[in-house]
């Protein structure tokens, strides 16, 4: 009989173990983190690849540049100066498997174990985990309904100074936040740089959701208002999109790119850039209009079904302007982490807010819902369904 070969001596230092596992949906699922399944723009993906393999088809006999397509760079550079406000050079866009990487990139490249980064109070699972892996000391910094509060950043930059710690940089997800739904205003987004710079500290400007805005003004992007180079700007598809195609960006000062350029182990799928490139050419206008009008119904859906289920009790949502999320507030005293299951069993799924929060001890009593992934009357009636558990409780 052969003996199966051991690899428990040969792990290195830095390998863990980490558990496989598929998600598992609700009947009601309000804990997603995907765009509507019904804007998949399947057909102009398919004649944007069309088009562009008959341009360029012979290409994929070669390996991709490390930063990504010309072409798509190009493009990029385009959308981040019309939409953004952004005057970049190609040199400067690094296209990724999505801007996940593009954020774990920037991490990997400016956080030491033991090293201070400062995020939101509460922050996207996929970047918080990214920095944990990094060993990184993660301290929230307060948000209200629009965001950072550049005071609270000041005064928590100063404590943490004369604590001795070693704050290495802002991650920030300014637009509809992952996951509170907030939008800071221009205004605030300046006097955060302005206490940035004071302290000479660098921010990482996550921008994943920016094209999803269904009303209100669109707010001057972080990268915009930076004279002085110290904002590493992060963008991607996946919402503009769709997830599966992993494809994102990155957009940073030169000597940022061959740092980040080193780290990257090869570049981004042609074929997908094809596709990507050769649809927003030519649809991304009318693209946009059809997810955001629907993402607007649904959020529209969702909120007045809270406010019909809810409205008195003492919750408090917020209502978003755009993106994916909205966060719901109950009570002090009620704990959403330990509904979550029984919850989900009932067939409504939610994320409690806990999970969001660097230190795991703040949020206990909020919830993020994705208002995104359901069908507006899925919205409506699932938090019917959310209410009628949490009166079972006895939370209202
Ligand atoms: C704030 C934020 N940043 C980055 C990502 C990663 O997205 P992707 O890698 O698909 O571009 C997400 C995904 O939900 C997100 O919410």
């Amino acid at each position: 009989m052969t003996t199966k070969f051991n690899f428990e001596n040969f792990y290195s230092e830095k390998s863990e173990e980490q558990e496989i596992s598929g998600p598992a949906h609700a009947k009601y699922d309000f804990a997603v983190a995907y765009p509507a399944p019904e804007t998949i723009p399947s057909e102009g993906l398919l004649e944007g690849l069309k088009k562009g393999l008959e341009r360029e088809g012979r290409d994929l006999a070669y390996y991709p540049h490390s930063f990504g397509s010309r072409e798509l760079r190009e493009f990029i550079k385009e959308k981040l100066k019309n939409d953004r406000g952004i005057e970049t050079t190609i040199e400067e866009i690094l296209v990724t498997h999505g801007s996940g990487e593009a954020n774990n990139l920037v991490i990997q490249n400016l956080t030491d174990p033991g090293d201070t980064v400062i995020t939101e109070e509460f922050v996207y699972l996929g970047t918080l985990n990214q920095l944990q892996k990094a060993k990184a000391d993660i301290v929230g910094t307060k948000l209200d309904d629009k965001g950072i509060i550049p005071e609270e950043l000041d005064k928590l930059i100063n404590k943490l100074k004369s604590e001795g710690k070693n704050i290495k940089y802002l991650y920030s997800i300014p637009e509809f936040q992952n996951p509170t739904g907030s939008t800071m205003p221009s205004q605030r987004r300046k006097e955060v740089l302005q206490i940035l710079s004071k302290h000479g500290l660098p921010l990482l400007e996550d921008d994943c959701y920016v094209d999803l805005r269904f009303e209100g003004e669109s707010q001057d992007s972080y990268k915009s208002l930076d004279e002085t180079g110290s904002v590493i700007h992060v963008a991607s598809f996946s919402k503009l999109i769709a997830p599966g195609l992993r494809m994102g960006y990155v957009n940073a000062p030169i000597e940022i790119m061959k740092r980040l350029n080193y780290l990257k182990t090869s570049g981004p799928s042609q074929f997908v850039s094809l596709a990507i490139e050769n649809f927003l050419k030519n649809e991304m206008d009318s693209h946009k209009e059809k997810i955001t009008a629907l993402l607007r119904e649904k959020r529209d859906a969702m909120v007045s079904s809270l406010g019909e289920n809810f409205g008195g009790t003492g919750v408090s949502w917020t209502v978003p302007e755009g993106g994916c999320y909205l966060w719901i507030t109950f009570p002090e005293s009620v704990d959403m982490a330990a509904l979550q299951q029984e919850c989900f069993d009932e067939g409504v799924g939610y994320l409690a807010g806990d999970r969001f929060s660097p230190s795991g001890k703040s949020g206990t009593n909020s919830a993020r819902l994705c208002f995104a992934y359901e069908t507006p009357e899925m919205n409506r009636e699932g938090i019917g369904k959310f209410a009628e558990f949490m009166r079972q409780k006895k939370v209202i």
